[in-house]
């Protein structure tokens, strides 16, 4: 099924329910991976909301991807105790060592491993403890290097 009728689907599914508008961009995303931008209008007719306030909530949350992911995601603790060992040095690094990649980078707030930060998530599954530049770029070479 194509995206228009994953949204009409996922938008039937969710709408009578109270507080509806998070849950439906959650499955929205889940389903296609972010959520495009046709979706906002059909969304925001169906809770009764304006284009802007359902805008307003995916650009508030950094869960919510407005373009497809590249090959990979890479996502950095941008929580204050990651920040204070090193976290936006690392961001930095990591948005000039990523451009124009094909991995997609993204900020996230706490990985759980606060005690040893900065940390870094790879694909959902791989989490890293203490990543100084050098040892993101020994990340980002495995992820390149693989098929
Ligand atoms: S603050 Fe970065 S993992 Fe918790």
């Amino acid at each position: 099924m194509e995206s228009p009728g994953i949204v009409a689907r996922i938008i039937e599914q969710h709408r009578v329910r109270p507080g509806a508008l998070l849950p439906m961009l959650h499955a929205i995303q889940d389903a296609l991976g972010h959520i495009p931008p046709e979706a906002v209008p059909p969304i925001a007719q169906a809770l009764n909301l304006s284009r802007a306030e359902v805008h307003g909530v995916i650009s508030y949350y950094a869960h919510f991807r407005q373009q497809p992911a590249g090959r990979h995601v890479v996502r950095i603790c941008c929580a204050e105790a990651c920040q204070a060992v090193g976290g936006e040095a690392l961001a930095e690094h990591a948005r000039e060592r990523l451009a124009g990649s094909g991995i997609t980078l993204e900020p996230v707030y706490c990985l759980g491993l606060c005690a040893c930060g900065p940390s870094v998530q790879v694909d959902e599954i791989m989490l890293h403890a203490r990543v100084t530049p050098e040892k993101f770029d020994a990340l980002i070479d495995v992820l390149e290097a693989a098929p």
